[in-house]
């Protein structure tokens, strides 16, 4: 049987036994447990995936700490997790006659398509029966699975970063601009000013918002991440300066230097995964007009503002979750020429997995966590390894 990784109720609640009430010391890799997994049988539209490589997904933490809902005791006592990877096919039913065997593919997450394409639930996550893809093979419908761009410039690493994120921050995007175009139109003002807080799916965002000719700005409190962003042309804020917004104090000194930065105007467009602290930051920092998006809850689930300053200024929330099944393909076309993904600079190995998602929790990675999850790679991607 392959080996995959789960969390279970019962590793949770080891480890709520081990800290014993001191929440600081919740350890995530002693709750993602190496396991193994039996693989439903093949249908005629299914395909078998030998997984290549995985990206760390923040929503493992938040089923092992289970601090939003407890998703393992919902899901029955264990889920299969992992919400994005690369894979190659190693068997395809009579059916598949988009893909073959030895393409390398990769898949999303959208678990249950409502009648618009937008998800109800989330594949491996919320979508009853769902396996995940932290494992080494998994067997899997065709509809979740699309090419992956081999040849878009990106390495092995890089394209494993994106398929959550740059479809999430695609859906985002799109929503935003769509929202931010219906109150003023590109003849009254063509170029934006966008802002994005730390992660993957923010720098997305920014790039997006950069390769249509806006003003990004990227406010995170990791260096090598602001580096790499601005490489691209996207000027860097240090969260730290503002200690993380901490107090009201730290959040009127950010607003004041958005003001200054953007000469007088405010951030047109705000995403905003992290909710918590971060909130009022995005909103303060919204110019009149101005959209604040997220598809997160990383820092609180629950956010608190003024109605009668948002209806002055007209400013929109908007709130999404993940691509459509289309979406998702179409976010794909912009890897490596709008997609750049900053990469952690360790490659995790798969028996390793456990202590990326401690590291994930812990902030010290300097990108997006990959894991590699095969040693021996086809011959199709050993360009794509370095
Ligand atoms: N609905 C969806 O489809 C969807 C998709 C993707 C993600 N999400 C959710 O969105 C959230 C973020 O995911 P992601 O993939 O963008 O991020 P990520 O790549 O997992 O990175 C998390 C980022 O959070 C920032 N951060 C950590 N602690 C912070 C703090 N105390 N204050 C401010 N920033 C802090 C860090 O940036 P710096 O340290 O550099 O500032 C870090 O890079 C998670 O809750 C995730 O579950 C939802």
């Amino acid at each position: 049987m392959p080996r995959a990784y789960s969390i279970s109720s019962e590793s949770i609640e080891a480890e709520r036994v081990r800290i014993g009430g001191e929440a600081e010391k919740f350890d995530i890799s002693r709750v993602v447990q190496l396991d193994e997994l039996e693989l439903r049988e093949m249908g005629p539209s299914d395909v078998h995936l030998r997984i290549l490589a995985v990206s760390g997904e923040h929503n493992i933490n938040h089923a092992a700490l289970a601090d939003t809902v407890n998703i393992a005791e919902l899901r029955g006592g264990k889920i299969f997790p992992g919400n994005s990877a690369v894979g190659v096919i190693i068997a395809a039913g009579d059916r598949v006659s988009d893909f073959r065997v030895g393409d390398v593919v990769l898949t999303h997450c959208n678990g249950e398509p409502d009648l618009y394409g937008f998800p109800k639930r989330i594949w491996a996550y919320d979508m009853p029966e769902s396996i995940g893809w932290y494992g080494e093979e998994a067997v899997v419908g065709d509809w979740q699975i699309g090419k992956a761009p081999l040849e878009c410039g990106l390495n092995l690493w890089e394209i494993a970063a994106l398929p959550l994120r740059a479809p999430t921050a695609y859906h985002m995007w799109r929503r935003a601009l769509g929202i931010y175009r219906l109150k003023v139109p590109r003849d009254r003002q063509a170029a934006l000013n966008v802002l994005s807080f730390g992660g993957g799916t923010g720098e997305c965002f920014l790039m997006l918002a950069r390769s249509e000719g806006h003003n990004a700005y990227f406010c995170s409190g990791t260096a090598e991440r602001r580096e790499a962003l601005e490489a691209l042309g996207i000027h860097g804020i240090d969260q730290n300066a503002f200690q993380r917004f901490r107090t009201k104090a730290d959040v009127k000194k950010f607003t004041d230097e958005v003001k200054t930065i953007t000469g007088g105007e405010g951030m047109h467009i705000v995403a905003d995964m992290m909710r918590g602290p971060v909130f009022p930051a995005g909103m303060g920092a919204l110019a009149r007009q101005g959209v604040n998006v997220s598809a997160g809850w990383q820092l609180s689930q629950l956010v608190e503002y003024n109605s009668t300053i948002c209806s002055v200024k007209q400013v929109t929330l908007d709130h999404t979750h993940y691509e459509t099944v289309d979406g998702c393909r179409a976010a794909t076309e912009f890897y490596g020429s709008v997609f750049k993904p900053t990469v952690h600079r360790e490659i995790y190995s798969f028996e390793d997995l456990p202590r990326c998602f401690a590291e994930l929790e812990a902030n010290t990675q300097t990108g997006i966590p990959i894991i590699r999850v095969a040693n021996d790679m086809p011959e199709t991607v050993a360009h794509l390894l370095d």
